[in-house]
């Protein structure tokens, strides 16, 4: 039986007062109740087990599980327990192909450092409004490599146009690289047109790998379907884990072995062998050095929510709070810059303002959580603890200060975005 959408308000820990209205999600997530109970638990193994946690911890994250008995869980291995145990049920992706990592950055530069990338093609297509840690990488790794970023601009109204990544891709394409949900828009990209370019680039030889920062744990993904090779993506923000909770997902059976390499990585890591030798378990070699292994403890306390909730079900309730603000959207004083269309809109919504930064801390004295970007734009993300009266409280509150112009002398301690 599914948890009821209702109760999963309470199991996170909301900052403010009883009608205080949080709709950062996608920026960062609320905290799980049972996350200070996770850490307790790492406190515990360390100081119990000394170096011994290693090799052997018990299962605190899925004590009843018959594939996750106690013996196969420790310190070694918790990143490919965690991939197995809650990322793959995420993504819809088989055993064996997902793996914890420490943020979409080293995800992405073991990527480009893989020969096997590097021997299908010498571009990388990417859109202009890919996330920096993507997009920095690429521009930074020609230099390295030779592959040159395949730069597709958007139209006016800032919207990924999926037929010209299409157009872009060709017999030089290594690899294309896509936002399933655009962080300055909220737009989704449909599984069909993704699908398509997935078709696209692997007619040429090229890989195709997904962004998912913004889309795994706001809605049910099916990798296999999308088509896609590699899916990368964090927990930090809808997932409501923390820093240092990202992951990836590798097709089965994809080989790569990036050159940035760790003793983790290795196949005997403790032969302490002169030469490197890949680990057999692809994902294995994404490890790099030792991992972090703290922030793992209560990484997936949100993702469990989550999924005992079920992805359909957090995706319905999300769509039905965006639409309140579309809805009133026409009427009101700001115009959305996110899609309306329900294939093609996430849980982030981004609204076009006058002075967005003060506005975002004049609502903060409200008691409405949101967040501004160039001073044009404030984002809010209803999320699994919001309610239809919160949304109705929010936009009643932002169209009054709109109207009014309260905002525009208030003179915030802090002004511009906090993450
Ligand atoms: C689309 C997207 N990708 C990646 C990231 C984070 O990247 P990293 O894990 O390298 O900090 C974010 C964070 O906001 C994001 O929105």
């Amino acid at each position: 039986m599914s948890t009821p959408i209702a109760s999963l308000r309470d199991a996170f820990v909301r900052p403010g007062p009883d009608e205080a209205v949080e709709l950062r999600a996608f920026t960062h997530g609320l905290m799980p109740r049972r996350v200070p109970t996770m850490m307790q638990r790492f406190a515990e193994d360390w100081s119990g087990r000394g170096v011994d946690a290693w090799n052997h911890v018990p299962n605190h994250w899925q004590p009843a599980a018959t594939n996750g008995s106690e013996e196969n869980v420790g310190w070694w291995t918790l990143p490919m327990f965690l991939g197995d145990a809650f990322i793959a049920p995420l993504l819809g992706a088989p055993h064996g192909t997902c793996i914890m990592q420490p943020h979409v950055h080293w995800t992405m530069q073991c990527l480009l450092s893989a020969p096997e990338v590097i021997e299908r093609g010498n571009e990388v297509v990417l859109v202009d409004s890919a996330f920096p840690s993507v997009k920095h990488s690429v521009h930074r790794w020609q230099a390295l490599n030779g592959l040159t970023p395949a730069v597709v601009d958007r139209p006016a109204h800032g919207h990924v146009d999926v037929e010209r990544v299409i157009d872009r891709i060709g017999a030089d394409t290594a690899m294309v690289v896509l936002s399933h949900v655009g962080f300055t828009t909220g737009q989704r990209i449909p599984d069909r047109e993704l699908r398509a370019v997935a078709d696209a680039a692997h007619a040429q030889g090229a890989l195709f790998v997904i962004d998912g920062y913004h889309s795994a744990c706001t809605f049910p993904i099916q990798v296999d379907a999308l088509g896609v090779d590699v899916y990368m993506g964090g927990l930090l923000k809808e997932g409501c884990g923390s820093s240092g909770n990202s992951f990836v997902y590798l097709r089965e059976g994809l080989e790569l072995t990036p050159r940035l390499t760790g003793w983790f990585g290795n196949a005997e890591p403790f032969a302490f062998n002169d030469t490197p030798q890949p680990h057999p378990d692809v994902r294995r070699r994404f490890l790099g050095g030792t991992t972090a292994v703290a922030s793992l403890y209560h990484a997936v306390e949100g993702v469990r929510l989550l999924l005992e909730a079920g992805l359909d079900t957090v995706h319905a309730h999300t769509q039905r709070l965006s639409q309140i603000v579309i809805d009133r959207a026409d009427e009101a004083p700001f115009s959305m810059r996110s899609p309306r269309d329900p294939d093609q809109r996430s849980t982030l919504l981004v609204l076009e303002v006058p002075e967005a930064h003060k506005l975002c801390e004049y609502l903060k004295t409200q008691h409405i959580y949101t967040d501004s970007r160039k001073n044009r734009f404030l984002r809010m993300a209803p999320f699994v603890w919001n309610t239809k009266a919160d949304m109705h409280r929010a936009l009643d509150v932002l169209t009054e200060t709109l109207e009014t112009g309260a905002h525009r002398d208030f003179a915030p301690e802090t002004s511009g975005p906090v993450t």
